[in-house]
């Protein structure tokens, strides 16, 4: 298996007509992709940005001082991460514009997934959402800290069949953010039936089991996905190569 160089989806490597559909194909996921981080980050970050503790959606335990600034410096820096992310994982952006790929991954990591992983582990601890969020919260910062940290070491060793896998599961971890949304609101759907019988009328501790469930049902499904789509891509560059 090659390490150096990662010429998959280069138009030389599949030839002019089939690297132009396949550039179609891409524009169908990445630019929905795109404008739901753009639309994510219009909506959540405007509040943070007023440095005002009351302005906050999530509640702020007085008694962690840290915990306010910490928040808003992850959110920065996510918002940092999921923007230039979805250029990263673009291969028709990789190809096209090569340098600025480049100075994305930079900001991706250095402006994005370091500082607000760094920040976020003073803060998932404290989660208002209970001990289970809390728990799948820290996992998801490590595991998004110590993919990232892969990706870079692998593109700093020029290893880019190696630091593109490890930066897709990255990039996967980043966007849980936005399903864990989702997954909220079909969990809560699912559990406000059941307030009165298995939550014993205590609405907060559904909200509390419906948050822990959706932030692992979010990091661990777009993991499996992500190592998914690595599988298959393998595996039609190994029919590709055996069919040549
Ligand atoms: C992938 C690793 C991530 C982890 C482990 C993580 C974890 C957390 C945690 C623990 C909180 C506080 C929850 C609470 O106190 O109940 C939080 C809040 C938040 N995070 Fe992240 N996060 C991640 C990525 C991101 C990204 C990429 C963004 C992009 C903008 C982001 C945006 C936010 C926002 C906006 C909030 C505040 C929620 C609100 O205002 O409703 N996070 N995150």
């Amino acid at each position: 298996m090659p390490t150096t160089v990662d010429r998959s989806s280069s138009p030389a490597a599949t030839g002019a007509p089939a690297g132009r559909s396949r550039t179609r194909r891409q524009l169908r996921w990445a630019v929905p992709l795109l404008l739901v981080a753009v639309a994510f980050v219009v909506y959540a970050l405007p509040p943070y940005l007023t440095f005002d503790p009351n302005r906050s959606r999530l509640p702020v335990p007085q008694s962690h001082p840290q915990y306010y600034p910490l928040l808003v410096a992850h959110i920065i820096f996510g918002s940092v991460a999921l923007l230039a992310g979805c250029f990263q994982v673009w291969p028709w952006f990789r190809r096209r514009y090569p340098a600025a790929h480049r100075w994305m991954g930079r900001a991706y990591f250095f402006a994005g997934v370091f500082p607000a992983g760094i920040a976020v582990l003073g803060v998932a601890p404290l989660s208002s959402t209970g001990f289970v969020s809390q728990v799948g919260n820290t996992m998801l910062a490590v595991l998004w800290l110590a993919t990232s940290i892969a990706g870079y070491r692998m593109a700093r060793q020029r290893r880019f069949v190696e630091h593109r896998r490890w930066m897709i599961r990255s990039f996967a971890l980043t966007t849980s953010i936005v399903v864990n949304r989702a997954w909220v609101i079909l969990f809560v759907i699912l559990l406000l039936p059941q307030v009165d019988t298995t939550f014993g009328g205590d609405q907060d501790a559904m909200i509390r089991a419906a948050a822990g469930a959706s932030v692992w049902m979010s990091w661990v499904l777009n993991l499996l996905v992500a190592e998914w789509w690595l599988e298959r891509g393998d595996a039609r560059r190994r029919a590709r190569r055996d069919a040549a």
